[in-house]
């Protein structure tokens, strides 16, 4: 019971730390080095909501790997879930940064992102380690070609956000490859299909909101 509510203010935590704290990285942010771009209103405009996009998207990452990790009882699989945390951790660092130099603001829904990611990430846990690692795979390969997606989308001369965005897909991508090392299975196509959707509602209404 004391081991129970020890876990419960554990995950409390860390939901608290990924919606109201300033989140540290142990790397340093990508492309601190370069200049900042002369950008117009416009231009910078649409860099801060995709940005606040990409945080979102982070924000949904740790409330997945969370609730991933809760249902999985397997050491491998939360140990792997961990790590990739921890990098997701300095993403949501690196996005919440380039929002504020932008002059843009973090989503106002992240809480309700982040209570439909979790179960949902708790939800794919129940299905035992290789249906869990199969969904982690597949969310971070639709991570990776929407990332993709936001480096056509920004303007060319923003080197400072392509940096961060750049950096993000290579590790998205490694979070990928670990999850297929460690015996993902390939999910259904309309497995796939249908996890595009939630992914679609939460990009369109946070470029907005
Ligand atoms: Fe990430
Ligand atoms: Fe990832």
């Amino acid at each position: 019971m004391i081991a129970n509510i020890d876990k419960l203010i554990i995950e409390f935590d860390k939901a608290l730390r990924t919606l109201a704290a300033t989140p540290a990285s142990a790397r340093a942010t990508p492309g601190t080095a370069l200049a900042e771009a002369q950008l117009t209103d416009a231009d910078k405009r649409h860099a801060a909501a995709l940005m606040r996009v990409n945080h979102c998207g982070e924000v949904c990452a740790q409330a997945l790997y969370q609730g991933q990790a809760l249902s999985s009882d397997d050491a491998a699989v939360t140990q792997a879930l961990a790590l990739a945390a921890r990098e997701e951790t300095e993403h949501l660092a690196w996005t919440a940064q380039r929002v504020a130099e932008l002059g843009g603001r973090l989503s106002l829904l992240n809480p309700l992102w982040y209570a439909g990611a979790l179960v949902l990430g708790y939800t794919a846990g129940k299905f035992g380690t290789r249906w869990n690692l199969g969904f982690l795979a597949e969310t971070e390969r639709q991570v990776e070609a929407h990332l993709e997606g936001h480096l056509e989308r920004l303007a060319r001369e923003d080197a400072k956000t392509r940096a961060i965005i750049e950096q993000m897909k290579r590790d998205e991508s490694a979070h990928a490859r670990t999850a297929y090392s460690l015996g993902a299975a390939e999910l259904p196509a309309p497995v796939k299909h249908a996890m595009r959707l939630p992914a679609l509602v939460m990009t369109q209404a946070s470029y907005w909101v």
